[in-house]
């Protein structure tokens, strides 16, 4: 494997299931972080951590702890690649559609991902596996076209490099 196409952050915990809504845990973790400085990324960060996503009844409840509107805190989600708004398979395969892959052909590796798993950009496999999201611009514009799976980066994704990242999440651990 090309280590200088593929930065693998240690930080990247397993992808988790999305776990059933519990206001009460929200609300717990919500409060235990509200102090802190800058809020808002921390609280989110936990949320997605317990529920896999952050459900769309975490916004009011982040909203009104931090004294924002809720649209700024969709506008939070919206902003960053990380949080999901909708439960997501064990593993995200986020593929850049910005210019520079577009000049690189992401949109062949787009439909070939899709036909390969069956799903459009935005849906999860039925058996919960994979995710594939679009994303513009992953920062690795000089190695286009790039996906990211979980934490990873990969560069220069051609079809058959994106096949043995898909071989890789399909083998049994
Ligand atoms: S445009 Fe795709 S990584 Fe920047």
């Amino acid at each position: 494997m090309n280590q200088s196409m593929e930065h693998h952050h240690p930080a990247a915990s397993l992808e988790k299931e999305a776990v059933r809504w519990d206001a009460a845990r929200a609300a717990e973790i919500i409060q235990r972080l509200s102090s802190l400085p800058g809020a808002a990324l921390p609280i989110l960060h936990a949320l997605q951590e317990a529920f896999g996503y952050i459900p769309a009844e975490a916004v009011p409840l982040v909203a009104d702890a931090l004294v924002l509107s809720r649209a700024e805190v969709v506008g939070i989600l919206n902003f960053y690649h990380d949080f999901h708004q909708q439960p997501v398979g064990r593993h995200v395969v986020k593929v850049c559609r910005a210019e520079a892959c577009q000049s690189m052909g992401c949109e062949d590796l787009v439909n070939h991902l899709q036909d390969r798993l069956g799903i459009g950009m935005g849906e999860t496999a039925p058996d919960g596996s994979i995710t594939l999201e679009t994303v513009y611009c992953l920062g690795n514009c000089a190695l286009s076209p790039a996906i990211m799976v979980g934490r990873t980066l990969h560069g220069r994704v051609s079809l058959e490099r994106a096949d043995r990242v898909l071989q890789d999440l399909e083998a049994p651990k």
